[in-house]
């Protein structure tokens, strides 16, 4: 992560409000925003409407900004069409995918093994920011939680990262003191911060590592002075 350069722990979730021009709206908000954040994720409100030369535009410009690219397609395959995803997004210049456990053990540490070969990264869904995530992500089987088989096929297979939403206190307390008795150094993901209702510096003092904001930076009336106010807030509430 390109955390320590920038100084912060916020991700620009690269969502357009508007689809006039989305190959200018993420250029201009890349250039917007760059000093504040870390990385960029992308998923398909881009992903579907743009070239694959255009994404590839979009992270050119994000890596020259020194910023990190996370694919936000929540792969779920089978090894085969994974790996053909991986190639895609490696071409069009991304770092690092978000992929979804309910794959299984083998198939994800394939995806991670694919992954690190070809110098790219996995985060793994662990629990959803939505509200009606608890009926998937927090389902009780006759094994464990969803959410916790999900972390430990994870770590199993040496996921770079896992997501837990912004909005899930709890979930990101409990795994925040796993990782401690595990002694597993894996970063948290969280999105969910504004829009969704969370705070970003509480998420951050209850265990997230990043937080992936969208439209409470993007659609804030000077996004680069909302941006910076929550990567030096953050950036206190790690060094408090
Ligand atoms: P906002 O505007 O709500 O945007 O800050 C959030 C972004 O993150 C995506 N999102 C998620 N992605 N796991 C993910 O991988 C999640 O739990 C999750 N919740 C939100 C959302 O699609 C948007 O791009």
């Amino acid at each position: 992560m390109a955390r320590a350069a920038k100084k912060s722990r916020i991700i620009l979730a690269l969502d357009p409000v508007s689809r006039k021009s989305n190959l200018k709206y993420a250029t201009g908000n890349i250039k917007g925003v760059s000093d504040h954040v870390c990385a960029v994720k992308i998923n398909f409100h881009l992903l579907l409407p743009l070239s694959s030369s255009q994404i590839k535009e979009i992270t050119e410009l994000a890596h020259k900004s020194g910023l990190q690219c996370i694919a936000d397609i929540k792969l779920n395959d089978i090894d085969n069409t994974n790996e053909v995803a991986l190639e895609q997004l490696k071409i069009m210049g991304f770092d690092a995918v978000i992929a979804n456990p309910f794959m299984g053990t083998n198939t994800l540490t394939s995806l991670v093994q694919m992954a690190h070969k070809k110098n790219m990264g996995v985060i793994a869904l662990v629990y959803m920011s939505h509200p009606d995530a608890s009926e998937g992500y927090g389902l009780e089987t006759s094994e464990d939680m969803m959410y916790r088989i999900f972390f430990g096929r994870a770590i199993t297979a040496q996921a770079d990262g896992v997501i837990i939403g912004a909005t899930q206190t709890e979930i990101l307390r409990e795994i925040s003191m796993k990782k401690k008795e595990l002694g597993v150094p894996i970063d948290v993901y969280s999105p969910g911060v504004g829009a969704q209702g969370a705070d970003a510096v509480a998420a951050a003092k209850n265990g997230s590592d990043y937080l992936i904001v969208g439209r409470a930076i993007i659609e804030a009336k000077d996004p680069a002075k909302q941006a910076r106010e929550m990567k030096d807030a953050v950036m206190r509430a790690f060094s408090a």
